[in-house]
């Protein structure tokens, strides 16, 4: 990734923050790094400085780092507006936006060596006027997240444009909350972009973030322990639009996928679940095959294709999202379609004893054969799955 950061920063030198924490004498608040991604905010910037400036006050040591993903001249307009500021202000702007906003997110987090990190959008929906507040609510309650909620007494959603975003807020809520009970007890507003979490609590390298949910990504991953929130009121845009479009909703989705089916138990389960998808299209083509003609036998095999195809790509999306990189597709899908087809040998020989012998239709020997080796295949899979291995080199969700 080709990127361009100014002014040279000096967030992960420990000499460069040593002098503030120290200096920092009656201060209770530790020092924060606030993390703003920006993706074409250039009329959003200038007046986001300006309410920081009045809304942090001297005795808390910060310094603001954007993460910028812009086409547009976002980060000269924070750089004049930057000279304005008494806390130091920088900007790392990425050529290739990898992950989007999350992505954005963690590169701001690897750089960051303060006590807290504060992440907020820079549009003005998130009250600038909180960032104390988020952190000074952190160390009074010993909590290592803090979230700003809209879903708390004195909170609101009042800048949610639409009755249509307000429900695929709250339904995307839900399912977050349904899906992962435990890493977000006591977290009300899952999908807020608006928190301050101590870099002491996060493992920079455990995070695989994929668009806008980079709080979910955070709670779930790296677990911390104790967490606490603050009401916040949902704002208006200050200026511009907003960038999140539908394909973010499918990502979300993905997202959720992924985070849910990191540990081998869950991702054993997923793979039964996606096993029994695969019968659909299988007998959709086998369907198709015969009635154009084709003898029945080199029906299954080439209808065999169509499911091995389906589950492969629902495997690699939901799945093995993180772990595609160190084979190339091709290797990959015929790695997949090799052992996927193995359990042809054996299937074919079996609808051929349902059919020849005990006089079955070709259809349901077939869905009788798919669902016997499917358990056949998940039986093996489980074998290898729980195989020892080696010590594991990345580590994953705790469940
Ligand atoms: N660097 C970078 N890269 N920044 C991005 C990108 C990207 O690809 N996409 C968006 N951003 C920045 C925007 O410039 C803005 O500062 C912030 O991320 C939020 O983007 P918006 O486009 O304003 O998002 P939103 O208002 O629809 O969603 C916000 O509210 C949601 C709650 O309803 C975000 O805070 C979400 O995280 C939050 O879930
Ligand atoms: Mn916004």
């Amino acid at each position: 990734m080709s990127e361009d950061l100014w002014p040279p920063h000096t967030l992960d030198d420990p000499e460069a923050d040593a002098p503030r924490s120290a200096a920092s004498g009656s201060v209770t608040a530790g020092s924060v790094t606030l993390i703003i991604p920006t993706y074409n905010e250039s009329a959003n910037v200038g007046e986001l400085l300006r309410r920081l400036r009045a809304s942090i006050p001297d005795e808390l040591p910060c310094e603001v780092l954007f993460v910028d993903d812009s086409t547009d001249d976002t980060p000269a307009v924070i750089e004049k507006a930057a000279g304005d500021c008494p806390f130091p202000v920088s900007v790392l702007h990425r050529e290739s936006p990898d992950g989007g906003l999350g992505g954005a997110v963690v590169e701001g987090v690897k750089r960051a060596g303060s006590d807290w990190i504060v992440v907020m959008d820079a549009d003005l929906q998130h009250p600038p006027h909180l960032v104390p507040e988020l952190v000074g609510e952190g160390e009074r309650t010993g909590a290592d997240l803090v979230v700003a909620s809209r879903y708390l007494p004195g909170g609101s959603r009042a800048g949610l444009a639409g009755s249509y975003r307000v429900a695929v807020s709250r339904g995307a809520t839900w399912l977050a909350k349904g899906l992962f009970p435990r890493a977000l007890r006591g977290i009300s507003d899952p999908m807020s972009g608006f928190f301050a979490m101590r870099r002491s609590a996060v493992t920079a390298d455990a995070l695989k973030p994929l668009g806008y949910k980079i709080l979910l990504e955070l709670a779930v991953r790296c677990r911390p322990q104790r967490r606490a929130e603050v009401p916040f009121v949902f704002q208006d845009r200050f200026a511009g639009e907003s960038k999140s479009t539908a394909r973010e909703g499918l990502r979300f989705l993905t997202h959720l996928a992924a985070l849910r089916s990191a540990s081998p138990l869950a991702r054993m389960v997923g793979f039964g679940l996606i096993g029994l998808t695969g019968f659909v299209p299988n007998l959709v083509a086998l369907w198709l095959l015969t009635h154009a003609g084709m003898q029945y036998l080199a029906a299954e095999v080439l209808a065999n294709q169509a499911g091995v195809l389906w589950n492969f790509l629902l495997i690699e999306t939901l799945l093995f999202r993180d772990r595609r990189r160190h084979r190339h597709w091709a290797d990959r899908i015929g790695r997949f379609a090799l052992l996927a087809n193995a359990d042809l040998l054996l299937r074919i020989p079996l609808i051929a004893l349902f059919v020849g012998r005990f006089g079955l239709e070709v259809l349901p020997a077939t869905a009788l054969a798919l669902v016997t080796t499917f358990v056949l295949r998940f039986a093996a899979t489980e074998a290898l799955v729980y195989l020892p291995r080696g010590p594991r080199a990345v580590p994953t969700a705790r469940s």
